[in-house]
């Protein structure tokens, strides 16, 4: 196709989720602008409703209002967080600080999902669980009273890292924490300093959180999500003319590894306008279709890059030579085991793909994707896929598209928009 365009994304999903929190703790009324209105940011909605929080119903392009309380309110039924493991985790990390209990599900995906990585440091810090399904959901939180915590996280996570530092915010006591390789996204971290928390990086790694800060209701501008900019994209480098810029897209350095990487592979990311607001870099970004070569993608550049590994696998499928994501067995726990599914769909398409150990290997080729795509419902695979099948000559089916809807709603919409004709 021939790609063309200027076009927005929505709003970020991980500064949606901290906002969403953060407001409804804040005593009073907040507005947040640019807010994700997707499946994840709903279910962040609704059980932040069940806990006291009043909030009016996300809808696209429309401030959301919220008015916080002191402290949640004890809730009179279990609290279903849909499809989504930030809501969970980073809800745990608050309800640690609450003396009620409170149980938390989610749909069939998300009750698989490990969470004994975060009930397992707040236990330390003096939260009681009692697991309903061993290491998943059902599970219920007791809260109350905390120590403070110093803790090695035994894998790179932001959803872990915030999860301690939401505990240490509301039960107002310090944190201490280390990250085995490469660094999460800073998101939790730049947001509770704007409250006045304390946040000290010192040098041999540690993070250290003093609870010096106060919530006080904020007005807040969410800039568009880089990992789902990270989908039209590529569709625009795959494509054989044309150029596409996103503005308004959140740039934060912890955010951008995804650009370093589509470098390496050959493409041409130029960051225009880039500015700061509000704690968070922002900016424009631009690309034009590009020749792309195989690269190394190495495991201290895997939590950098943890979202768009999709979108990276399939552009490495149309690289010339061969790409290796290494150390990425975190994908194994994400909304699917999307280290086997990738490998298994750029198989099913005819790509050369390979699990060895916890490295994806991917043999990109010239010869066009064609077969079915399995998602399990997982959003970022069904767009990864979807974005191939822009290429010249596919034919690509994804058997649930609707899934997409998680993260970023209208988005079969948007990528047929932005493929103005084809060359052939
Ligand atoms: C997120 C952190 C990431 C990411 C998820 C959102 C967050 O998970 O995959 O989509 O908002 O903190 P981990 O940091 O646990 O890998």
């Amino acid at each position: 196709m021939i790609v063309g365009g200027r076009i927005r994304v929505p709003g970020d999903k991980s500064l949606t989720h901290r906002a969403l929190f953060l407001a409804a703790l804040a005593p009073g009324d907040s507005v947040v602008h640019g807010a994700l209105d997707s499946l994840d940011a709903r279910s962040t909605a609704r059980v932040l409703r069940r806990l006291g929080a009043t909030i009016a119903a996300l809808r696209e392009g429309r401030p959301v209002r919220i008015r916080g309380r002191e402290r949640f309110r004890r809730p009179t039924q279990r609290l279903h967080c849909g499809n989504s493991g930030t809501t969970t985790r980073l809800l745990l990390g608050l309800l640690a600080a609450h003396d009620f209990s409170a149980t938390l599900t989610g749909d069939a995906s998300l009750r698989r999902r490990p969470m004994r990585r975060v009930s397992a440091p707040l236990a330390m810090m003096g939260a009681r669980f009692v697991e309903h399904a061993g290491d998943g959901l059902p599970l219920t939180i007791r809260g109350g009273a905390l120590h403070s915590l110093a803790y090695q996280l035994p894998v790179s996570s932001a959803q872990i890292k915030s999860c301690l530092l939401f505990a240490g915010m509301a039960g107002r006591v310090e944190v201490k924490l280390r990250e085995p390789q490469g660094s999460s996204r800073d998101h939790t971290e730049r947001l509770l300093r704007a409250f006045g928390y304390t946040i000290t990086e010192e040098p041999d790694g540690w993070i250290r959180f003093e609870p010096t800060g106060r919530l006080t209701p904020f007005e807040m501008r969410v800039p568009g999500d880089i990992s789902s900019a990270a989908f039209p994209l590529g569709a625009a480098v795959l494509a054989e003319g044309g150029e596409l810029v996103v503005s308004e897209v959140g740039l934060n350095p912890t955010r951008t590894g995804f650009l370093r990487v589509l470098e390496r592979l050959g493409a041409h990311p130029e960051r225009i306008n880039q500015r700061e607001e509000q704690g968070e870099p922002v900016g424009e970004l631009r690309v034009v279709p590009s020749a792309l070569r195989g690269t190394v993608v190495s495991p201290g550049e895997i939590p950098g890059v943890i979202d768009e590994i999709p979108l990276l696998a399939v552009l490495a499928s149309r690289a010339q030579g061969e790409t290796v994501f290494r150390g990425a067995g975190e994908l194994r726990v994400k909304e699917s085991d999307r280290l086997t599914l990738l490998a298994t769909n750029l198989r099913a398409v005819g790509v050369q793909a390979e699990v060895r150990g916890d490295d994806l290997h991917i043999a990109g080729t010239t010869t066009p994707p064609r077969g079915r795509i399995r998602t399990a419902g997982d959003h970022r695979i069904a767009m990864a896929f979807a974005v191939l099948g822009t290429v010249p000559g596919a034919r690509v089916s994804v058997d649930d598209m609707a899934c997409a809807a998680v993260s970023y709603p209208g988005f079969p919409e948007m990528l047929k928009s932005i493929g103005r004709r084809s060359a052939r």
